[in-house]
C-alpha cells in the first residue's frame, strides 16, 4: 500500500485544528503547528505534501509564513492552502500573491475541504512525477551528449591518423628512385607493395570509422564483390596461408560502404588465420554466390572449430577466448552487416574448422 500523504496544519486556534484534523485524519498523516515559528521547526524535520495555513496568528502571520516557505528551495513546490475567516477579495488576492494555491473561508464545509485538499495533492503528485521525468530526460540528454562527444573525439582521431597514413603512403615513390641495377630492388619493391596495402587498409578503416560513428563520410555505393577481397593479399602472405577461392562469375552488384564490408571480410579472415596458426597445412576457403536476390560469401578455415559452449557467445561485444584478443571483431562484423541489411552465421564442427557465411541484398534488375 502506498504511504499516506502528509499534511501540515498551521493554526493557533485549537477548535479549528480539531475540525480540520477530524476531516482529514483518516486519509492523511497530519502534523500540527500552532504558530508560524513552530511550523518551521516541523518543516526542518520533514517535508509535507500540502500545508493548510491560517492567516491571523500571533507572531508571524500566514502571509509571512507562506512567503518564507516559497523562498526555501526544499519547500517551494509544497502547495499552500489558506484557510481563514477573512473573506475580503483583497485578502484572497494577497494570499495568491504570496504563493498560495487555494483559499478556503471559514466556517469550513468538510466535503469541500476534503475535495480541495484531494485535488491539490493530486496535482502535487503529478507535478512531482513530471519533475522526476524531466530530470531523467535531462540525465539521458547529458549521456547522449557525452556519447556524441566521444564519437566526435574518435572520429577526429581517425581523421588525424588518416592524414598521417597519407604521408606514410608517399613511400610508394621510393622504388622509382632506386637504380635499376640494384640487386635488392625487387625485394624492396615487393616489401613496399605490402606496406602500401596495409597503409591503404589503415586509411579505409579510419574513413570507415569516421562514417561508422557519425554516419557521415563514406556513402553507400553500388559495387562488385571481388575488389572487396583485395586487402586479403597481405594477410595471405603474412600468415602464410593457402587461399582457395570459388567466386561465382555471375555475382550481382551490391550497394554498400566498401571500407566497412572490407572490415567485415578482413576480420573474418584474420580470425580464420588465427584459428589455423600452428596447423601443419593452413587452408582458407572463400566462396561467393548468388541466391534469392542476395549475395552470399563464406570464409572457412581448417582450424579446430568452435566448441559448442562458446558458439552462442562469439558475436557478443568483448567476448574473446584469445589471450591477446579484444572480442570486438565479430560484434563489429554483425553491426556493420546489420546497417547493410545483411546477415552473418557460423557453422562449425569439432576438428572441421569454422565457416562464417554472410549475405547482403543484391541489386536486382528491377
Ligand atoms: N574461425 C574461428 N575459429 C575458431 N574460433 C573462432 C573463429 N572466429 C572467431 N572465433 C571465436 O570467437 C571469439 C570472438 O571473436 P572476435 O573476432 O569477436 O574477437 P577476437 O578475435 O577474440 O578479438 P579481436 O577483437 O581482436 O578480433 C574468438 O575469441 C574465438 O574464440
Ligand atoms: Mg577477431
Amino acid at each position: 500500500m502506498p504511504e499516506k500523504q502528509r499534511i501540515l496544519i498551521v493554526d493557533d486556534s485549537p477548535s479549528n485544528i480539531k475540525v480540520l484534523n477530524e476531516i482529514l485524519k483518516s486519509d492523511y498523516i497530519i502534523n500540527i503547528a500552532t504558530s508560524g515559528e513552530k511550523a518551521f521547526s516541523i518543516l526542518e524535520q520533514c517535508t509535507p505534501d500540502l500545508i493548510i495555513l491560517d492567516i491571523m496568528m500571533p507572531g508571524m502571520n500566514g502571509y509571512e509564513v507562506c512567503s518564507l516557505i516559497k523562498k526555501k528551495p526544499t519547500l517551494v513546490n509544497v502547495p499552500v492552502v489558506f484557510i481563514t475567516s477573512k473573506s475580503d477579495i483583497s485578502d484572497e488576492e494577497r494570499g495568491f500573491q504570496v504563493g498560495a494555491v487555494d483559499y478556503i473561508t471559514k466556517p469550513v464545509s468538510p466535503p469541500l475541504v476534503k475535495a480541495r485538499v484531494k485535488i491539490h495533492l493530486l496535482i502535487k503528485k503529478q507535478q512531482d512525477l513530471l519533475r522526476q521525468s524531466i530530470s531523467i530526460l535531462e540525465h539521458r540528454a547529458e549521456l547522449l551528449q557525452h556519447k556524441a562527444e566521444l564519437g566526435m573525439l574518435a572520429a577526429g582521431l581517425a581523421h588525424d591518423i588518416n592524414n598521417i597514413l597519407f604521408v606514410a603512403m608517399m613511400i610508394d615513390a621510393v622504388p622509382s628512385m632506386l637504380p635499376d641495377d640494384l640487386e635488392t630492388k625487387p625485394i624492396i619493391e615487393d616489401s613496399i607493395k605490402n606496406v602500401m596495402v596495409s597503409l591503404s587498409m589503415g586509411r579505409d578503416i579510419c574513413r570507415g570509422f569516421t562514417s561508422y560513428l557519425n554516419d557521415f563520410g563514406e556513402e553507400k555505393q553500388i559495387q562488385s564483390f571481388s575488389p572487396l577481397l583485395t586487402p586479403l593479399t597481405m594477410f595471405v602472405k603474412t600468415f602464410k596461408v593457402k587461399l582457395y577461392t570459388d567466386i561465382s562469375s555471375s555475382l550481382p552488384y551490391i550497394e554498400c560502404k566498401g571500407a566497412q564490408i572490407k572490415r567485415v571480410i578482413v576480420n573474418l579472415f584474420i580470425n580464420a588465420c588465427q584459428a589455423i596458426e600452428g596447423q601443419e597445412e593452413k587452408k582458407i576457403f572463400i566462396r561467393a554466390w548468388a541466391e534469392d536476390d542476395r549475395l552470399y560469401f563464406s570464409i572457412k578455415d581448417n582450424g579446430p572449430g568452435i566448441p559448442e559452449d562458446i558458439l552462442p557467445h562469439i558475436f557478443e561485444e568483448h567476448y574473446t577466448t584469445r589471450k591477446d584478443g579484444n572480442g570486438l571483431g565479430l560484434s563489429m562484423v554483425k553491426k556493420i552487416l546489420k546497417t547493410h541489411h545483411g546477415t552473418v552465421e557460423c557453422i562449425t564442427s569439432k576438428g572441421d574448422g569454422a565457416m562464417f557465411t554472410c549475405s547482403l541484398p543484391a541489386i536486382t534488375d528491377s
